[in-house]
């Protein structure tokens, strides 16, 4: 595998983070100032969520309940959601009324980056459980493959996330993303097959893929099986994008 950096649920290393959380960072390094961890918290327990002046960041919960309290409001995670952050402007405590399971998605600021923020971003804290986010329409995914925005272009400079969901069999048309890496993270109930260039993996829950720019990709569900997986992106920087133009 070279072109798919792939890590399943069951080689993810946990350890404590000293304010309750257990964490493991999935595939470290992809992606020069961008972390991706997995987080669990157990039922019964209030942890205070990391926040950075620095970095953006994106939770996303991806199993079980209980709701996140700012100074001024409290968001119910009843079904997986967003939440992202006022940076570091304020507290954010976590109240896991059962085991949880979430992501934890970070990426450096730099000079653009505070430009794009500070020019425009959605108004934070955001929260947004998927039943409320935007369903969209690609002409290469076929009908029976929903896609959801979680979180769109340049509403957190270069972050972006959204959802797929359907019923197999059925199957997305390859297509490639010349600005953009991309994450995949299996949600509960999900198996299918995931080609990338000449490789190909089964992604299941818990499971986390990677793949840099500019690579074919495409998706196959086969018969009784479901895909549900949340994708996570960063579109690459000034520096990387005129590079590449360069070439
Ligand atoms: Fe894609």
């Amino acid at each position: 595998m070279s072109v798919i950096h792939y890590q399943k649920k069951e080689d993810m290393k946990f350890e404590t983070t000293g304010n309750g959380i257990l964490r493991a960072e999935m595939l470290p390094g992809m992606v020069d100032g961008v972390h991706t961890y997995k987080c669990k918290v157990a039922a019964g327990t209030v942890v205070t969520l990391e926040t950075f002046g620095d970095q953006t960041q994106i939770y996303y919960f991806t199993r079980g309940e209980g709701y996140v309290a700012t100074p001024k409001k409290a968001f119910n995670i009843e079904e997986p959601s967003l939440f992202i952050p006022n940076m570091d402007k304020e507290a954010n405590i976590l109240h896991a009324a059962t085991d949880m399971e979430f992501l934890q998605l970070t990426s450096v600021m730099l000079p653009e980056d505070y430009e794009q923020f500070d020019h425009w971003h959605i108004a934070l804290p955001r929260f947004c459980p998927l039943s409320g986010c935007i369903e969209y329409i690609e002409g290469f995914r076929p009908e029976g493959i929903k896609a959801l925005s979680i979180l769109d272009t340049h509403f957190l400079t270069r972050m972006t996330m959204g959802a797929i969901i359907g019923k197999g069999p059925n199957k997305a048309a390859p297509h490639s993303h010349d600005n953009l890496y991309q994450w995949y993270y299996g949600m509960p109930g999900t198996k299918f097959i995931y080609r990338a260039a000449d490789e190909e993996i089964e992604l299941h829950e818990g499971d986390w893929a990677f793949i840099p720019t500019d690579i074919e990709h495409a998706i196959e569900i086969e018969e009784d099986e479901n895909v549900n997986y949340v994708w996570f992106e960063i579109e690459l920087t000034k520096a990387e994008l005129e590079a590449k133009k360069a070439r």
